[in-house]
């Protein structure tokens, strides 16, 4: 199997409760290494474009208000299979439905306030990859 990188967020809602280091652990533990990594607040347009592709769904103002109310880490994660592995870490959307020992199901708020993103697909890993890094920037 070949070595994947894909991009992760760590939301407002576990920065606000000092989550980062326990969440990282879960990534570190599970075997993905992390190759990026930076603390900032998203600007409403970076948020906006960020999320285009659910710009027509009911809940798109109310996520890009989310992601601009506190700080975030922008991440990049690298491993065996990484894209999906962080699917399997992070847990379903919904941290109700989310299996135990996930990160979703163990810190997650609601379906909105889920503590993490994680791209969904390795096109969309490197897409949103380049929104946040240079390849100067990631040190694997
Ligand atoms: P994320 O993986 O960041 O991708 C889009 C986000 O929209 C998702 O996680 C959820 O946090 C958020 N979201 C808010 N409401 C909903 C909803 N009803 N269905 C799906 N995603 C939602």
């Amino acid at each position: 199997m070949t070595k994947q990188r894909t991009f992760s967020i760590i939301k407002p809602d576990a920065t606000e409760r000092n989550l980062t280091g326990k969440i990282n652990a879960k990534f570190e533990e599970q075997g993905l290494r992390i190759v990026a990594q930076k603390r900032l607040r998203m600007s409403r347009l970076q948020a906006k474009e960020f999320y285009i592709v659910h710009k027509d769904r009911p809940f798109y103002d109310e996520l890009v208000e989310y992601m601009v109310s506190g700080p975030v880490i922008v991440q990049v994660l690298e491993g065996e299979n990484a894209m999906l592995k962080n699917r399997e870490i992070m847990g379903a959307t919904d941290p109700k439905k989310a299996d135990k020992g996930t990160i979703r199901a163990e810190f997650g708020v609601d379906i909105g306030s889920n503590s993490v993103h994680g791209s969904d697909s390795l096109e969309n890993a490197a897409t949103e990859i380049s929104f946040f890094f240079s390849g100067l920037e990631i040190v694997g």
